[in-house]
């Protein structure tokens, strides 16, 4: 039987985020809570158990590993820092998946490497909303149009209407849709706070 989400989300929790994140990337981690609710839906839509898993922006890995711990064929992580990737390897030993997992060091946008059948794409991709550089998931959403039979990707509030129409020009269709929220550290807002709530939007889009 399939486990919980909350089964997840404590399996989740050894898994370390940045050590010294690097803003221009937006390097922060998904909140275990939100990549077990992430992945236990894919998980019940069947595109994760016997797929491959491509994570684009994988940072530490986690959306990576909360698909390895769900018994996908295999998983796949990219992103263009070695730092993280580094923490990434530590972390998939502390959740000790048994699935063969991948981290590569590349540009997600433009993928060394080419993807299978099958291939379900997570992504908690940059936004490039603070920086006048809006839609800067565009890029990540052009390289998924091109390797993935479905995905769920992350991406601010108020996008809603760019992801579906995007995903209508390439083929895609937009099954899913779900708001959540997460706390981010100071170093990715204007706010003095030391922690700011994020507001985000969720998509499953089928691609043809
Ligand atoms: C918001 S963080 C998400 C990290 C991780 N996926 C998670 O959910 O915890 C975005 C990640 O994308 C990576 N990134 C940014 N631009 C990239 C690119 N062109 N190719 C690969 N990775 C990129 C950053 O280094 C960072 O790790």
């Amino acid at each position: 039987m399939m486990a919980t989400k909350s089964e997840l989300t404590q399996q989740l929790g050894v898994v370390a985020g940045f050590d010294d994140p690097r803003v221009e990337l937006e390097q922060y981690r998904t909140p275990p809570e939100l990549a077990a609710d992430l992945v236990h839906t894919a998980d019940l839509q069947g595109d994760i158990e016997g797929q491959t898993v491509f994570d684009l922006g994988c940072g530490t890995g986690m959306l990576a590993l909360a698909a390895a711990l769900r018994g996908p064929k295999a998983v796949v992580g990219v992103d263009l820092d070695p730092d993280p990737l580094a923490t990434a390897r530590q972390n998939e030993k502390r959740v000790a998946t048994k699935t063969p997992v991948s981290w590569v060091r590349g540009d997600a946008t433009r993928l060394p490497l080419s993807a299978p059948d099958h291939t379900t794409v997570l992504m908690n991709p940059p936004f490039g909303a603070q920086k006048g550089n809006k839609h800067a998931d565009r890029a990540f959403l052009e390289q998924t149009a091109d390797v993935a039979t479905v995905s769920y990707s992350i991406h601010n509030t108020g996008s809603a209407e760019f992801v579906e129409s995007f995903a209508a020009d390439n083929g895609g269709t937009v099954t899913h849709a779900f708001a959540a929220e997460f706390d981010v550290p100071r170093t990715f807002s204007f706010h003095t706070e030391d922690t700011q709530v994020l507001d985000v939007e969720l998509f499953r889009i089928e691609w043809q």
